[in-house]
């Protein structure tokens, strides 16, 4: 990752020296996270657990198992390779009950107060799981966390909770369902209708992700519009992989925000400056999938000079052995940010999310009383 960047040990060695001095100053910044996958935040001590109760059934060769889900740097088509063992090993209500609790524990630990989850609803006959039974599983994990106070659901559950005496820490988490780039017309509409009825628990949007060499962006219009036309907000990964025509045709859709934007050519770059529409930038996974080849480079300086609105986000924090805190500290060393810098984009990814005006409100109060000192950060009762 940061060390393909550099080019010797000692630069490597530095360069992490200068990440880990910020390390501590960035995580008691309160932030946002807008861009996480929920299988692929799933810790890797569960996943190797979880493979190993595989292995001993006989089912999977866990030493073989292991020795992916461990490795290091890998390439886009790697991953989705990885994803599908992944899912192989989620494949459970109570599994996916568990990873996304761990989730969410794991982020709330890095001082998010913000989080937008998302995660595809899959179905699976053999255990009995439907794409409603998956999203049920996720919210049960919702309810399953201990270490901090999840607030999500409706307005009325806002205010059911922030009503009491808090006694943990609070993490807003709402949910994106998304759209997988395999799927049909079809599946995809199933997606939006079961965010549609889900909506008061907590979902408020939809995301389109998958591997970006499958799939036709026609295939997923309906759903989208449908989607938009019903009110909820929509997120695309644009652009991992050179195809300007869908890229022409998600700016011109004007989603509410996109992930990535690597792949970006001269005119699309012009119309998504244009466009204002927010990205999440997601610097060790573009930095792992090899879709930005030096981290340096990447995009997100000319984003900031342009003052583009982006949102630093971590895509899948298990899979690419990072957290929303060492990205924070990345955009530090990486493109000179101060902390001031860093402040204001933690707070400015506030007026990006798909969560209500009252749900914005709360979290700037949050962010005003932070600003005063962010090593005392008040939102803890
Ligand atoms: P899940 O939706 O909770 O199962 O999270 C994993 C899924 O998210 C993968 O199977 C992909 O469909 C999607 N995903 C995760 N990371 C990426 C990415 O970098 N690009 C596109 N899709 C992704
Ligand atoms: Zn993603």
């Amino acid at each position: 990752m940061a060390a393909a960047a550099v080019d010797d040990g000692e630069t490597t060695a530095r360069f992490e020296a200068e990440v880990r001095s910020w390390l501590a100053w960035c995580r008691a910044l309160p932030k946002v996270e807008l861009h996480a996958h929920l299988n692929g935040s799933a810790r890797s001590s569960t996943l190797v657990e979880l493979a190993s109760g595989l292995g001993e059934k006989g089912l999977i060769n866990f030493p073989e198992v292991q020795a992916i889900l461990l490795k290091g740097d890998r390439s886009l088509a790697e991953c989705f390779k990885l994803f599908d063992l992944i899912h192989l090993l989620t494949t459970d209500h109570n599994i996916i009950t568990r990873i996304t609790k761990e989730v969410i524990e794991d982020f709330a630990a890095e001082n998010v107060i913000y989080l937008e989850l998302r995660t595809t609803p899959k179905c699976n006959a053999s255990v009995g799981m439907t794409k409603r039974s998956y999203v049920e599983a996720v919210l049960a994990g919702l309810k399953a966390v201990e270490a901090v106070q999840v607030i999500s659901g409706s307005q009325e559950n806002h205010k059911k909770v922030l009503g009491t005496t808090l006694s943990r820490p609070i993490i807003y988490v709402q949910l994106l369902l998304s759209i997988d780039r395999r799927e049909s017309t079809e599946a995809a509409i199933d997606t939006v209708q079961l965010a549609l009825d889900m909506r008061n628990c907590g979902v408020v949007g939809i995301d389109l992700s998958g591997n970006p060499w499958v799939g036709d962006w026609n295939t997923f219009v309906p759903a989208l519009k449908l989607a938009r036309e019903k009110g909820l907000r929509i997120t695309l990964h644009c652009g991992e992989v050179p195809n300007p025509t869908e890229v022409q045709n998600m700016l011109l859709f004007q989603p509410e925000r996109i992930g990535h934007a690597c792949c970006l050519e001269e005119s699309e770059w012009t119309s998504l400056l244009h466009s204002s529409i927010p990205v999440e930038v997601c610097l060790t996974s573009n930095m792992r999938t090899e879709t930005v080849p030096v981290l340096q480079d990447h995009h997100f300086a000319s984003l900031y000079k342009s003052k583009h609105p982006i949102v630093i986000c971590t895509d899948d924090p298990g899979i690419f052995a990072t957290d929303i805190t060492r990205e924070y500290a990345l955009a530090a060393v990486c493109f000179g940010l101060k902390k001031a810098n860093l402040q204001f984009l933690a707070q400015n990814a506030v007026r990006h999310i798909f969560a209500d005006d009252k749900v914005q409100a709360e979290l700037q109060k949050i962010f005003d009383a932070a600003a005063i000192n962010p090593h005392e950060f008040t939102h803890r009762p």
